[in-house]
């Protein structure tokens, strides 16, 4: 953190995860897959669903409004919402904007922040330097997801892999010393290919003379994946990003009290915290639950860590994502409440 800046740190957490619970045993009649390849090839049990009424913006609204009434905070306090997404109920206006005006946000500001699976990080590193500046008091941060949405339910490579949810933070002016002390971010737009969702970008329609279908030729509707080169991305990304972000902090991997990783993969979280010698107890999981909810799935992380007692006044936090794009991004966060 630059110095002199005002430091800034989370005062609240929320999330909102959709009832409907779908089984790898569901899993098994929709595709070819078993339950026993999903749980040994990504540590995935089951994962929340949102019905047919409910949108991304449902889902963080609630985690919004739980992250504003654990900061002991109403909506009207809030300056500014950044939601991050890469599965906004539409192109525009933002999610953020469909957010505020749902929750009665009345003076906030209000935008989206497109990083993939590491978008919560790019957003947490956005709406902080607001607050360090001066220029806000209360940011809300969300990230959002409908990733169900957006999935071929019949291409076995991705489905059994996402989930939908939604977590988020309060960002407020927190004591000198708390709050969050490095950040570092990474991007590699070569790997673009990788992780991606084309269809109806201005690559691919809109093309006078064309109907739409024509000009869509070649893309896809659905989420595409080259799984084991996201794979070996994923495990040397964290493990360098996560140790930058530490080394930033003036810290070692010893310092940190609990490691909070995008959950993505069971495999992906074990071999990127045993390059950084992390035991598993420093270690929070719970992917099993709720599979890969991208942008949602550190914030989400972080308030189950808090409900489950395994994070207290002064202890360091690390955050880590990899994601589209491609990007990375960690942060260390010393807890100021
Ligand atoms: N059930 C059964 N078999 C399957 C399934 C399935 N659900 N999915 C793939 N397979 C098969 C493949 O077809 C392949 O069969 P083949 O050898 O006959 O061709 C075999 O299993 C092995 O496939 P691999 O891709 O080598 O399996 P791998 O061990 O790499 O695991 C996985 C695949 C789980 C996708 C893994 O590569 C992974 O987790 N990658 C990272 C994905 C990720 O994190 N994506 C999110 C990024 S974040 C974001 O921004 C959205």
């Amino acid at each position: 953190m630059p110095v002199g800046s005002i430091p800034v740190g989370i005062t609240g957490t929320g999330i909102c995860l959709p009832e409907r619970v779908l089984t790898n045993q569901e899993l098994e009649k929709m595709v070819d897959t078993s339950d026993e390849w999903v749980k040994t090839r990504t540590g995935i049990g089951e994962r929340r669903i949102i019905d047919e009424t409910m949108t991304t913006s449902d889902l963080a609204v609630k985690a919004g409004e739980m992250a504003l009434e654990n900061a002991g905070l109403t909506p009207d306090a809030v300056d500014l919402i950044v939601v991050a997404t890469v599965t906004p109920d539409m192109y525009f206006p933002s999610t953020a904007c469909l957010v505020q005006e749902k929750i009665g946000a009345i003076k906030a500001a209000a935008f989206d922040v497109s990083a993939g699976c590491t978008g919560f990080v790019y957003a947490l590193a956005v709406a902080s330097q607001f607050v360090q500046t001066g220029m806000y008091q209360t940011v809300l941060v969300i990230g959002a997801e409908a990733l169900s949405r957006v999935i071929d339910w019949g291409d076995r490579n991705t489905c059994v892999l996402f989930g939908d949810g939604a977590g988020a933070v309060v960002l407020r002016p927190v004591d000198q010393g708390f709050g969050i002390l490095s950040l570092e971010l990474g991007s590699d737009g070569s790997g673009g290919e990788l992780l991606k969702l084309s269809a109806a970008g201005s690559l691919c329609c809109g093309i006078p003379g064309t109907s739409g279908k024509e000009s869509r030729a070649g893309y896809a509707e659905y989420l595409q994946m080259a799984g084991s080169e996201v794979f070996k991305f994923a495990v040397r990304i964290m493990g360098e990003c996560a140790a930058n972000a530490v080394l930033k902090a003036g810290m070692t991997n010893g310092d940190i009290n609990l490691f909070i990783p995008h959950q993505a993969n069971i495999r992906i979280i074990k071999a990127a915290a045993k390059r950084l010698r992390l035991p598993d107890e420093k270690v929070y999981v719970n992917v099993a639950k709720y599979g890969n909810t991208s942008s949602a799935s550190i914030p989400v992380a972080l308030h189950e860590a808090l409900l489950e007692g395994k994070i207290k006044k002064g202890d360091n936090i690390a955050l880590v994502g990899f994601g589209a794009g491609l990007t990375w991004g960690a942060g260390v966060i010393r807890w100021a409440v």
